[in-house]
């Protein structure tokens, strides 16, 4: 018997993704995305992307059924992002799914979008195994997280203050770029020196190993870059953006490799999947590899467009849970803004 055809709805931020699966296999994944629309307003705006979600979603679908050359009566569950997120954002998709469920008849699960992150890779290398470190770094999340049998997820460590993606676009502000200033930040610091500027570590220092081992800080670095940046501003100085973005991009990729290898070996795993918006950041991606293969351990890093928000992470997840046999969610569960990233599905 063919494994069952989970359709998976995305829609915690600006991003609406339907994404068919089957077992490991993507048959589709369509995404319409709002951040043209925030762009102006230098962040999401939660009424802006929830009215464009409720726009998207059923072009989305209809756009995904066609690829996947199947149609609704051919789903036999449906998952959706229940958390973490934004709360307009994630009831437009979850009202969505509820409907859908109900009107097919199908069982429905709310599951997390983070460990949704990491899952994803699974239709891109293959099944986890019993154990993979994960590290997911997006705009909202830098997270260590230790997943068995894919589904029972164990937090080791998350920032303390800004996410990885969160610093890039905040410091991207103050260097002027347009917004999201990751990808602008990424452009620059491929042309420039990356130790140029010895920028700080955060919790990356000896004393900082007894009780922030797997915990990540960037507030520190995204001072210590304004108050470069102004001192040489107020000197009359040129800003090197190329160098301020080098240096700035390595200190993060340093510490979220250091961090995340340091882990894995803690925990003898010989597996790291690296998920989320940011992992498309070029430096990350280069230090992982040279200090994955360094360190012996396999490196998995699925394309970009599977990093972003999407809707192949969620029906991924779902089909992992459904395979498993967990319980299907409750028919009036609530989105959850905060959902803890222990708890994959609710
Ligand atoms: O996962 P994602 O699409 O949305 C969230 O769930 O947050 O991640 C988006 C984040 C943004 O902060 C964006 O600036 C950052 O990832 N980002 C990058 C790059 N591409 C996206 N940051 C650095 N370098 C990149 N190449
Ligand atoms: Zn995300």
């Amino acid at each position: 018997m063919p494994a069952p055809l989970v359709l998976g709805l995305e829609s915690s931020c600006d991003e609406t993704g339907v994404g068919l699966v089957r077992g490991h296999e993507l048959l589709a994944d369509e995404v319409a995305s709002s951040v043209d629309e925030h762009a102006r307003f230098g962040g999401i705006i939660p009424e802006i992307a929830s009215r464009a979600h409720l726009e998207a979603m059923v072009p989305t679908l209809t756009r995904a059924l066609d690829a996947a050359g199947v149609g609704l009566a051919d789903v036999d569950a449906v998952a959706v992002t229940a958390g973490p997120g934004l709360v307009g954002p994630l009831t437009v998709g979850t009202a969505a799914a509820k409907a859908l469920a109900l009107a097919l008849g199908k069982p429905l699960y709310g599951v997390n979008h983070v460990v949704g992150h990491a899952v994803v890779d699974e239709l891109v290398h293959g099944p986890f195994g019993e154990q993979v470190m994960a590290l997911v770094v997006s705009g909202g999340h830098s997270s260590l997280l230790l997943l068995e049998d894919t589904v029972h997820v164990t937090e080791l460590g998350s920032t303390l203050d800004d996410a990885a993606g969160e610093a890039f676009d905040k410091v991207g502000r103050l260097l002027g770029l347009p917004y999201p200033g990751g990808p602008h930040i990424d452009r620059l610091a491929r042309e420039g020196d990356p130790t140029a500027i010895r920028f700080p570590r955060g919790l990356n220092a000896a004393k900082d190993q007894a009780t922030h081992a797997t915990d990540f800080s960037f507030s520190g670095l995204k001072t210590a870059v304004a108050r470069w940046v102004e001192a040489r501003q107020d000197a009359g100085e040129p800003v090197p953006l190329p160098d301020v973005a080098a240096s700035f991009s390595a200190a993060v990729a340093d510490v979220l490799t250091a961090k995340s290898i340091a882990a894995a070996k803690a925990h003898g795993v010989s597996t790291l999947v690296i998920g989320g918006g940011f992992s498309a950041n070029s430096q990350l991606r280069e230090l992982a590899a040279v200090r994955c293969e360094q360190a012996g351990i396999e490196l998995r890093i699925p394309p970009i467009r599977y990093c972003t928000d999407n809707g192949a992470m969620i029906a991924a997840l779902g089909s992992a849970v459904v395979t498993r046999g967990l319980p299907a969610s409750p028919a009036d569960f609530g989105v959850d803004s905060t959902m803890p990233l222990t708890q994959v599905l609710v």
